[in-house]
């Protein structure tokens, strides 16, 4: 079998890392025999410089037929003023939309070189390893009505005026999320903790219940247990390694997952994949990207970080190609490079030393995969 990919550098640092991403993938295919069907295309603004928009429909019909997508970075300041329709975002936006990727995967997982970088005690996040599971398409900043009305009939209220959200969840919503945690528990520790907030809202009730009902049915053999967000928070900080897979709606991911983040330290660091449903092939229809943005302040200076854009494509591999040991294998090998000093600027500490470049780490996790 190939693994179709088609990798989207982005603007700023996107086309940077990427390159270092590629060093992998050529790695992989010469030396385990992988083939990956590799195709590139444009999105944001590098897209809009040449189509008048930030994604065009050729791109966005290959991305619906590849198993995979892999997402540099968009924007930048050349971009701030353009017409909202046309602006880069809109690109990953109608990628997502489209593909339909309901899924949000953020892993906060710590390499103890780098445990002093967290904003914890390095015992409570050394060997850390989680994945918080964000619903991404539903809930309150998608739920009707919306809008701030004028409240002129209640004189009690100081300013008259009222803003509304709605948290509104389908029963189907929050199944075919809940199906995707116990599918990536089982290729990790076989744990889900579903957070909610069950004793104040409607929607969070109907969330444990169905969560559970799919446990239940489809997956008996994962250990589920339910927690409520706040405590779930508290948690996260207290003694993060609890948890393995973390399942929860879009409010509370968008909150807990930037929490989980900072556990682990540097933004040049963190991976994240967005999944949707299965495709013919049986595979999810999936986009991976760095959590970072396209840090216009360092473009152009090979001062990038390329691990969290390495990190996603080890994420792919797990994820959408099943090649679940070379996963391991990348990682260990990111592992291996920091544990032996090797530093982009992002991750010099207090103590300094001299950083090597975004094509220097590329090449030092090349040759780790190689030793390894
Ligand atoms: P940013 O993530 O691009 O940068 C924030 C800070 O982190 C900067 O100082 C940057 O130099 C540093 N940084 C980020 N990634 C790094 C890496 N891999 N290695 C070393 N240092 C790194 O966020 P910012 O500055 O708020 O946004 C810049 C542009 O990126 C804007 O146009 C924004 O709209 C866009 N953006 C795009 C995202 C995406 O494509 N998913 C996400 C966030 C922002
Ligand atoms: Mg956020």
């Amino acid at each position: 079998t190939t693994h179709s990919l088609l990798i989207l550098p982005g603007d700023g640092i996107g086309p940077e890392v990427m390159t270092e991403v590629r060093k992998v993938i050529d790695w992989f295919q010469t030396n385990k025999g992988i083939a990956f069907d590799v195709s590139e295309d444009l999105v944001g603004g590098a897209a809009y410089d040449k189509h008048g928009k930030p994604l065009a429909d050729e791109t966005m019909a290959k991305a619906l037929e590849v198993d995979a997508v892999l997402l540099g970075a968009v924007g930048g300041p050349a971009y701030d003023n353009l017409d909202f329709s046309v602006k880069p975002e809109r690109g990953l936006l109608r990628l997502r939309k489209e593909m339909d990727l309901f899924a949000n995967l953020r892993p906060a997982q710590c390499f103890d070189a780098l445990a002093d970088f967290s904003s914890l005690k390095r015992e409570v996040v050394a060997g850390l390893d989680i994945l918080i599971v964000r619903e991404l398409t539903s809930g309150v900043y998608f739920g009707e009505p919306r809008g701030i009305h004028s409240d002129d009939n209640n004189p009690q209220n100081e300013g008259g005026r009222v803003g509304i959200n709605t948290q509104r969840y389908t029963s189907g919503e929050i199944r075919r999320v809940a199906r995707a945690a116990f599918e990536l528990a089982k290729k990790r520790d076989n744990r889900v903790c579903s957070m909610e907030k069950a004793n104040v809202m409607e929607s969070g009730i109907l969330w444990r219940e169905e969560v559970q009902w799919v446990h239940d049915n489809e997956y008996p053999e994962v250990e589920l247990s339910h927690m409520y967000a706040d405590n779930g928070a508290m948690q996260l900080v207290r003694r993060p390694s609890q948890f393995d897979v973390i399942v929860t709606d879009n409010l509370f991911g968008d909150i807990l997952s930037d929490a989980a983040a900072m556990l682990t330290g540097s933004l040049g660091m963190l991976p994240s994949a967005s999944l949707g449903a299965p495709m013919a092939n049986g595979r999810p229809r999936a986009m991976y990207e760095p959590v970072h943005g396209s840090a216009p302040d360092i473009t152009g200076q090979g001062k990038a970080n390329p691990i969290a854009c390495i990190l996603s494509f080890a994420m792919a591999l797990r994820y959408s190609y099943d090649l679940g040991a070379e996963a391991d294998l990348l990682e260990k090998a990111v592992e291996k490079v920091l544990a032996d000093g090797v530093r982009t600027a992002d991750l010099m500490g207090p103590e300094g030393g001299t950083p090597v470049s975004t094509s220097q780490m590329g090449d030092k996790i090349v040759e780790a995969l190689s030793a390894l």
